[in-house]
């Protein structure tokens, strides 16, 4: 059970004093009755509340796929730079966050969530997610070095990354796909290599792919099939 006017105000419907208002003037109806009382308490799941003739459609939990631009940090809160959480409006305290990180300077994309267990299933080590990257580099990636990716490469720290994959696009493109997220991952094996990164742009995160529809910067809500393909078990 939960306070109709928070319900609404995270449906979508204004912050917790413009429900207020409304649910005052008597527009909100909940199994057929008009109730004008904002701490009344609803059963999110199973009762009906229609705001001015229409149904809320109250969702616990949020998944949106973000198509991170270029400068922002995937965080909820920096003293500096802008965050990506600045980019998605109308879920005010709903507890979103993204999950895992791309760097600031990276692209694509990017899952927010609000549910806790599923973030930390997408990023435990043990649940091996891969991600997927294309990749746009200065340097020269013979196929000794290609190799290497499956064997493991070693990074700066003394670290020995995983078994990934590189699959080459062109002399300056490729795919990288890792099932790990260590700092700087992909820049760092590719330093490894003598390359350098120039652009990265996160193209698929376990099941899911980048929606290429989305511009930079925009994000939809994952249909149920998204939804249902992220459940690990
Ligand atoms: N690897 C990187 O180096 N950067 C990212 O943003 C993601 C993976």
């Amino acid at each position: 059970m939960m306070r109709l006017d928070k319900l609404l105000a995270h449906s979508g419907y204004g912050t917790r004093k413009d429900v207020k208002e409304i649910i005052r003037k008597g527009y909100v109806i909940v199994n057929g009755d008009v109730i004008r009382d904002d701490d009344f308490k609803v059963d999110e799941d199973n009762d009906e509340v229609i705001v001015q003739g229409s149904s809320v459609n109250y969702e616990k939990m949020i998944y949106l796929m973000l198509n991170k631009p270029d400068g922002y940090i995937s965080a909820t809160y920096d003293r500096h730079d802008p965050i990506v959480m600045d980019l998605i409006e109308g879920y005010e305290n709903r507890g979103l966050f993204p999950v895992g990180r791309l760097d600031k300077d990276s692209e694509g994309l990017l899952l927010i969530t609000n549910d806790g267990l599923l973030a930390h299933k997408m990023l435990a080590p043990k649940y091996h997610v891969d991600k997927k990257y294309y990749i746009k580099y200065d340097g020269i990636v013979t196929s000794d070095k290609k190799n290497m990716f499956e064997g493991g490469i070693t990074i700066d720290d003394g670290y020995k990354c995983k078994e990934a994959k590189f699959i080459p696009l062109s002399s300056n493109e490729a795919y990288v796909v890792i099932s790990e997220g260590k700092f700087h991952q992909v820049k760092r094996m590719m330093e490894a290599i003598g390359c350098k990164v120039t652009y990265l742009r996160r193209v698929e995160f376990g099941p899911l792919k980048m929606d290429d529809t989305l511009g930079l910067g925009e994000y939809r809500h994952l249909t149920e099939d998204e939804v249902k393909s992220l459940k690990i078990e």
